[in-house]
């Protein structure tokens, strides 16, 4: 995708072609750092040049313009009026010229270079195949990821000690940041695969609340939201085991230990028909999205920038992957998540 550039330019600019012949790049450096330093000596000490080579760049330039840059005053030389024009535009050109080098480094900088993702616990299903895809077409990124819990999450974008951290739901006002909805995470009931309820349709919450249950432990975005659930409805469900890992929680489940709500990519690799069995309950799945967020006005690198694009351009690929696996339990896009979700502005896909 090419950054289309705002302003139309369909339209030829004036181009100085006699100067262009004439005049080079060089000349304009030597003849800049005269005018900056109001010396010939120190231009040519900064340009490590012989005053004989900066006094016949000069006169070329000069030749090339048709008129003196320089003229006696007393013991001195000063600029003429012609020479301060061009110093005006060699310090445009110049500028701009700097910004595109910074620009073209940014787009090299992709091929090389390293992205440091923090992600929630769960998020370890989703993040590692995303990052793989993406190192296969960004072959010279080394990745770091960091899987914590969410509280540890905030701690880090507080101190903004990553580049991206990837959560299941946005902070709220506590931290000020910019979050896109990248791909859907819905939260549902797990049970093991010969339990009584499995099969039975809209199982109610109330008999979800009876059955012993297996919780994430504090902290956890997947423990507020599945706790949030049962309360909204005016229930208390009945925590038998906390435990700090979906696997293991998983583990617990198959061992008839208890249900537990979690997230379906944690049967990312076991599929519909393993040990452990979703169920159909009422007011589940808990629809939710998986967000990459960063602190706002926190300037990405562009590797960020295009890992960022390069997850929010993946949403169908999952999306339609886990509704092949489990269909009807992926909702369409929240409007709420949807209005949460934003497209990164400076986000650009770049092939590296
Ligand atoms: P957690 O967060 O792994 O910290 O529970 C996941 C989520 O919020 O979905």
């Amino acid at each position: 995708m090419i950054n289309v550039p705002t302003e139309d330019h369909s339209q030829p600019i004036a181009m100085p072609d006699y100067l262009i012949r004439h005049a080079t790049l060089r000349q304009l450096q030597v003849f800049e750092a005269i005018v900056r330093h109001g010396n010939f000596t120190r231009a040519s000490e900064e340009l490590f040049l012989s005053q004989p080579t900066v006094s016949a760049q000069v006169k070329k330039l000069a030749d090339a313009m048709g008129l003196p840059l320089f003229e006696q005053a007393g013991r001195r030389v000063k600029p003429t009026d012609a020479a301060l024009e061009l110093y005006e535009a060699c310090r445009k050109i110049f500028d701009t010229l700097a910004n595109l080098e910074i620009k073209i480094a940014e787009i090299k900088g992709i091929k090389r270079g390293r992205l440091r993702l923090c992600v929630v616990t769960t998020a370890k299903y989703i993040a590692p195949e995303l990052l793989g895809e993406f190192s296969q077409t960004h072959q010279g990124v080394e990745v770091s990821l960091k899987v914590t819990n969410r509280d540890s999450v905030i701690d880090r974008i507080q101190v903004n000690e990553d580049d991206l951290y990837m959560m299941g739901q946005a902070p709220g006002d506590e931290l000020q940041v910019e979050a896109y909805g990248f791909a859907p995470n819905p939260l549902v009931v797990m049970a093991p695969r010969d339990h009584p309820l499995v099969g039975r349709k809209k199982i109610p919450l109330s008999t979800i609340a009876q059955e012993p249950f297996i919780l994430r432990e504090p902290g956890s975005g997947i423990r507020d939201a599945t706790l949030r659930k049962f309360s909204e409805a005016g229930l208390q469900l009945h925590i038998r085991m906390v435990l700090g890992s979906n696997e293991a929680i998983k583990h617990a489940v198959v061992g008839g230990l208890g249900l537990s709500a979690l997230s379906l990519h944690t049967l990312a690799l076991e599929g519909s028909d393993g040990p452990v069995a979703v169920l159909d309950v009422e007011g589940f799945p808990i629809q939710r999205e998986w967000y990459l967020v960063h602190p706002k006005g926190k300037d990405l690198s562009p590797i960020a920038r295009a890992f960022l694009e390069y997850a929010i351009t993946s949403e169908p690929v999952i999306r339609e992957r886990l509704e092949r696996e489990w269909p009807g339990l992926i909702a369409a896009k929240p409007p709420a998540a949807k209005a949460k979700g934003r497209r990164p502005k400076s986000a650009v896909r770049r092939k590296a």
